[in-house]
């Protein structure tokens, strides 16, 4: 294992904007490239080999503005071999090339052939089918609110090594609303990509290839029914320091890992002042002590440095009162409030933020009972399942185009899934918890308290939400602009890998059905 790492002794790395390769009247086009590459992780560990996108991790920023489009073609350039154990034994994978990639844009509201479907996946231009399938153009209209979109891959039973090998980025699209309040902008403000990872002695990255207690006769690399990390990265560097200014900032913060959720507080007893979430600005500024952030979950806050120039903040992860203060998880990174005033904070912190509509004015086409549910596979490992039904199984998740459904997932397993439907935004109705012994006794659900409002920060729009275990959680959602087939699916990547994701299809009428299998 690694040597023990001292915290805050690195700067924050910044994220620069990519520049577009072109711009036209159809929008901006992008060309980034997926490559290996060597980056410092930390002073004191040896440098790490990595996947990125433009040979960077977190990748590059894409940056762009409401209705203009943004097009990219995605290229693979990766070396034949994983950096990581790859278990063939899932999903029939032993029959495909180990070096797939394909991306999606989180959060957004594209058609299917730019939304990195997993079975989309393509090899790097060192494979015998050629160069042609080693780059795909995805547009993305960017017809929707301003909000913090985040690119990460998504190749079919692989994702969870591929992200971790650092196949991630941030996309942060701007819209006109969000700039008249002005907020904390330029320098002021800063995306934070939160991940963890685990490093062995000279470096290189460390992911099992075993879960912790192995059964006899597993398959040899055998994938694991979650994994976290003993080492917190923000922008890609372990426990970073930011020098900052006594004044406003707003951090456009991402949890990026594969299954690790933080409880986000500050030291000193300072506040958040949060005012975005998945989706885009809330409604209201939300003054928050802390946040929970599950994976794929992003927030948008303020925070005020103003009164605490000289100071050092650090930015916690509440590990809960039992947990061990030696746990290094429960450090995230630094704010130093060092540097001078550059002038005078003119950026404002609204009350008012955003109308959001509600959608319980709509009519309700349908209502899903969706089951969380664990099983176990021919090896005995844990198997996650959707609906007691596979990837392969048919499709049965299939809104038609433009009406609205509520989706209530029944998390029938004893932990949260961070639960995630393509294409739209939704959003929470409610929370009821059941008995989930007397479930798991004779499959009745008996509530157990009254439905419960979602807490304040999650009453906007929300396209990953935190399912909790033996509860129903409610999402509300209308299935829209697109039709086509997209996926759902748990965001915790050990989870969607293996077996917890399902193809659905937003029907349309007017085709006559021809997009169905
Ligand atoms: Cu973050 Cu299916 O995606
Ligand atoms: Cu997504
Ligand atoms: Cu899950």
């Amino acid at each position: 294992m690694r040597p023990k790492l001292e915290k805050f002794v690195d700067a924050l790395p910044g994220i620069q904007p990519l520049k577009p390769n072109k711009k036209t009247k159809d929008g901006a086009y992008y060309e980034i490239t997926m490559k290996q590459f060597r980056s410092k992780v930390h002073r004191d560990l040896p440098a790490t080999t990595l996947w990125g996108y433009n040979g960077q991790f977190p990748g590059p920023l894409i940056e762009a503005n409401r209705d203009e489009p943004v097009h990219v073609t995605w290229l693979n350039q990766l070396p034949n071999k994983h950096l990581l154990p790859v278990d063939t034994s899932i999903h029939g994978l032993d029959q495909l090339p180990i070096v797939r990639t394909v991306v999606h844009l989180h959060g957004v509201e594209t058609k299917p052939d730019s939304d990195g479907h997993p079975e989309a996946w393509y090899t790097n231009n060192f494979q015998e089918t050629g160069p042609i399938f080693s780059r795909k153009t995805y547009t993305y209209p960017n017809h929707q609110r301003g909000s913090l979109l985040w690119y990460h891959d998504h190749a079919m039973g692989i994702t969870r090594l591929n992200v971790y090998a650092g196949l991630v980025g941030m996309y942060i699209l701007r819209d006109k609303q969000e700039k008249a309040l002005n907020l904390p902008d330029g320098e002021y403000e800063i995306p934070l990509m939160i991940t963890d990872r685990s490093f062995n002695a000279d470096g290189s990255l460390f992911y099992p290839s075993q879960p912790d207690e192995a059964a006899e006769n597993l398959p040899n690399p055998s994938i694991l029914p979650a994994f976290v990390g003993d080492t917190i990265l923000v922008n890609g560097k372990a426990w970073p320091y930011l020098e900052v200014e006594p004044r406003k900032y707003r951090f456009r913060i991402l949890n990026a890992s594969n299954t690790r959720s933080y409880q986000l507080q500050l030291e000193s007893d300072i506040s958040f002042q949060q005012i975005g979430s998945d989706g885009g600005l809330l409604r209201n500024t939300v003054e928050m002590k802390k946040i929970g952030l599950q994976p794929a979950e992003r927030i948008d806050v303020i925070i005020d440095f103003s009164k605490l120039a000289g100071q050092s903040i650090v930015l916690k992860n509440d590990l809960g009162p039992n947990a061990d203060p030696n746990n290094d998880a429960g450090n995230i990174m630094q704010f130093r409030v060092t540097k001078p005033l550059q002038g005078k904070d003119r950026s404002h912190l609204p009350s008012a933020l955003s109308v959001i509509p509600s959608l319980k004015q709509n009519n309700v086409s349908a209502i899903r009972y969706l089951k969380l549910v664990g099983s176990e596979d021919e090896f005995g490992r844990p198997l996650l399942l959707l609906n007691n039904q596979h990837w392969h199984d048919p499709i049965t998740e299939n809104p038609r185009l433009g009406t609205t459904e509520i989706w209530a997932f029944t998390n029938t397993t004893n932990f949260s899934h961070p639960m995630h439907i393509h294409l739209i935004q939704f959003q929470v109705l409610d929370y009821q918890p059941f008995d989930l012994d007397r479930y798991n006794k004779d499959g009745k659900i008996l509530f157990t308290g009254p439905p419960r409002a979602p807490a304040a920060n999650n009453r906007g729009w929300k396209d990953t939400i935190e399912a909790p275990a033996a509860s129903i959680t409610r999402v509300i959602a209308k299935f829209a602009p697109y039709s086509g087939e997209f996926v759902w699916h748990c965001h915790i990547l050990e989870h969607e890998d293996y077996d917890m994701m399902r193809p659905y299809i937003v029907l349309d009428e007017d085709k006559n059905g021809e997009e169905e299998h």
